[in-house]
């Protein structure tokens, strides 16, 4: 999926077009579904450069944070909202308790495999997020768009795009052995962030 997704061949469409279409997805994780999404991100990058104004970037991620979601829509390919929307967490690695729903990795082979049920997993201390597979979402996609399209955001917007759904970390504090030095300065601005 990841490979797939990673050719960005899929539409070609501007950010303010995806703003739009934002509108036309429904994110069946999302506790406001009432609220337009668009709605949702004009909010935020408002509410962001009224605490912020000297950080332009910081309001340019917020309002493009959750573009990835396109990727439910059928000229996207249609994804499923498990592959799309929710918490996202390391793959290859032991899966925190912290991650919602915790319970039903026992039903994951990997929950059972040796190799990745440790605490480093396949990974080691300190190896930087960048090194460490996360599960597929609207996240990375977003992330993926942004990086090969040669985004000039800083790092800490691409960080803020690619991590806002990883709960266990920015919320629980979790996986911070996974991180080097440049994601522990970064996540101080997702911890703004959200
Ligand atoms: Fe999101």
């Amino acid at each position: 999926m990841r490979a797939d997704y990673g050719k960005l061949n899929k539409k070609v469409r501007s950010i303010w077009e995806c703003c739009e279409l934002l509108n036309d997805v429904v994110d069946e994780s999302d506790p406001d579904l009432d609220e337009p999404q668009i709605q949702h991100l004009l909010q935020s990058a408002e509410a962001i450069r009224k605490d912020y104004p000297d950080e332009d970037w910081l309001r340019l991620t917020a309002l493009i944070h959750d573009l990835g979601k396109v990727i439910t829509l059928p000229q996207f390919g249609g994804l499923p909202q498990w592959a799309t929307v929710g918490d996202t967490f390391p793959v290859g690695c032991a899966f925190d308790e912290s991650n919602v729903h915790h319970k039903y990795f026992l039903e994951n082979t990997d929950f059972h495999n040796p190799a990745y049920n440790t605490k480093t997993g396949i990974y080691t201390e300190g190896c930087g997020l960048n090194n460490v597979m996360m599960s597929w979402g609207h996240d990375d996609y977003m992330y993926m768009v942004a990086k090969e399209n040669g985004s000039t955001l800083p790092s800490a917007g691409l960080f803020i795009i690619r991590y806002h759904s990883f709960y266990p970390l920015h919320t629980a504090g979790e996986y911070v052995h996974l991180m080097n030095d440049a994601d522990k300065e970064n996540l101080k601005w997702l911890h703004i962030f959200k």
